[in-house]
């Protein structure tokens, strides 16, 4: 069995471990945990498939495992539930000695991270996700969050786990659309960084995504860990992984999520790239590239919004870089907000503008 271990050196470092079948044998992989009680949190869904799997190779290692279930799905990812998570550890008399186990795709690593890091002043706890954008992106980084009623993860922590344990095995049960969500990750990992990368995979399909899985998440790995050694607190390089993501989640919202994560980043990619050139940041438009890379996949790049819905919802989002006090919404565009656009493919940086530019900028994307 081919296992690919990748060292983080971040504020605290950490092995990120790949390989198939790695559930079955999770234990033997927490060499950081002596004993005590191992406390997995996941979701409805993911809970029926894995969970036995994981509990099974704990209590074998003789760990007293306890497992919280939350209902999965993004409203769900609530201050509430992330008190459920606090009594529940609490209430079982759960230590500083004991760990959780975030088993699951990004929203159960976010919060389950989020509680470890709270919870007595923060206690250990270790990523094993089962989704392929937990896998090439939220599981490495240390990001953890909750959604308040303003907004998407306005609440959270940067908290690294002690380790990031990935069998891709459990990718087999993702429906098409939530196994594309990783792959407009892991695109983008390559467009702002790694040319051969973002080459390698473009047009490929879920299968022979799957051919590669191991080595694919692994590039993933490296790229983000490089990004997060570099800029733990996202103060500089980090902002470059928000690539597409204004206008991503500007879409999501502005559809009500009828458009999905990864169709959403992967039309913001397309967008962005396409006002660059228009705009003046950049010699050329990779917009087309871009699309080219996801054409194993289903997927939709005709955007039917206007660019003042976008520039609505946008300036609200929370990545304006706060160096102006204008935060207060969308009317307010007296601030500055940071977009990230391309140099080149595997070259991008990041660039401030007035955050009332950002209108042209969608302006400049939507309308070729
Ligand atoms: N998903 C972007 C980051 O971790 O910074």
């Amino acid at each position: 069995m081919s296992i690919r271990k990748i060292k983080i050196n971040a504020g605290r470092s950490y092995n990120v471990i790949i390989g198939k079948g790695l559930l079955a044998d999770l234990a033997e992989h927490l060499p950081y945990f002596k004993g005590g009680t191992a406390v997995i949190i996941t979701d409805s869904n993911v809970f029926p498939l894995y969970e036995q799997k994981a509990r099974k190779s704990l209590e074998s290692a003789g760990y007293r495992v306890l497992t919280h279930a939350f209902e999965s799905g993004e409203k769900h990812k609530t201050t509430d539930e992330l008190v459920s998570i606090l009594n529940f550890l609490a209430d079982n008399k759960v230590t500083r000695s004991d760990f959780i186990i975030a088993l699951g795709g990004g929203i159960t690593g976010d919060m389950a991270g989020f509680a470890a890091g709270i919870y007595l002043r923060g206690i250990g706890y270790v990523q094993v996700p089962t989704t392929l954008l937990a896998a090439v992106d939220s599981s490495v980084g240390g990001k953890t969050a909750v959604n308040l009623n303003a907004g998407k993860n306005l609440a959270g922590l940067f908290y690294q786990p002690k380790a990031v344990i990935c069998d891709p095995d459990t990718f087999e049960t993702l429906d098409d659309l939530t196994f594309a969500d990783g792959v407009s990750e892991a695109v983008k990992h390559g467009f702002i960084t790694d040319e051969g990368f973002f080459r390698r995979l473009s047009g490929k399909t879920r299968a022979e995504y799957m051919n590669d899985i191991i080595e694919i998440i692994a590039r993933n790995v490296e790229i983000k860990g490089g990004i997060v050694e570099a800029d733990e607190f996202e103060q500089g390089r980090r902002q470059l992984l928000n690539f597409g993501h204004t206008a991503g989640h500007a879409i999501e919202k502005c559809t009500n999520h009828s458009v999905s994560h990864g169709q959403a980043v992967a039309a913001g990619m397309v967008l962005m790239s396409r006002a660059a050139y228009k705009k003046g940041f950049c010699y050329c438009d990779y917009s087309q590239e871009i699309k080219a890379a996801f054409s194993g996949f289903l997927g939709t790049f005709n955007i039917h919004l206007s660019a003042e819905q976008l520039y609505e919802v946008a300036l609200s989002d929370k990545k304006r870089s706060g160096k102006t006090p204008s935060a207060g919404g969308a009317s307010s565009a007296g601030g500055k907000i940071n977009i990230i656009i391309p140099e080149r493919i595997g070259k991008c940086v990041v660039k401030e503008i007035e955050a009332a530019e950002l209108l042209d900028v969608f302006k400049a994307g939507l309308f070729v």
